[in-house]
């Protein structure tokens, strides 16, 4: 869990680097499994940065969670040749049945039980066995509906 104590060792630990901005947002997520939004000021003050500044980075990668993950993260590619295959409609169909907000252009979105994070990648290098997903660590190719209902049902299990 976040300690602002801790945050505050491990943005230290990296604040002497050369654009130590990302060097630290990855070892926050490292640490506490996302960015807290508590730590913007103290990455801000640490760098002699506006905390809009840390903001906007934080926001533009994609990389970045801004709540902890649920048990299990199913990560879904909607780059384009995912895209071209469907990518949409089966993130849309995912949101959907799992009951949580479609996803805007960043983050991800966790089921109200905990249980499942939904999250968009952009190209997982799986591309000619679109439409790509990635579940706990695990890269799945060819997804479709049913297979997607399964991987579902079985991770809210
Ligand atoms: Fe989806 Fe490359 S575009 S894996």
């Amino acid at each position: 869990a976040w300690s602002s104590a801790r945050g505050a060792e491990v943005i230290a630990a990296h604040a002497h680097m050369e654009g130590a901005t990302l060097p630290i947002l990855h070892a926050l997520q490292e640490e506490f499994g996302y960015v807290p939004v508590e730590a913007e000021p103290m990455i801000a003050h640490a760098l002699n940065l506006s905390r809009a500044e840390v903001h906007g980075v934080v926001s533009f990668y994609h990389d970045f969670r801004r709540a902890p993950a649920g048990r299990h993260v199913l990560k879904l590619c909607r780059a384009e040749a995912c895209q071209s295959v469907g990518a949409d409609a089966l993130h849309e169909h995912a949101c959907k049945k799992l009951g949580v907000a479609p996803l805007g252009t960043m983050g991800g979105e966790t089921t109200a039980d905990g249980a499942v994070t939904v999250e968009q990648v952009f190209c997982l290098g799986l591309c000619a066995s679109g439409p790509s997903a990635m579940l706990d660590g695990k890269p799945i190719g060819r997804l479709n509906r049913a297979r997607l209902d399964t991987l579902l049902d079985r991770a809210r299990a």
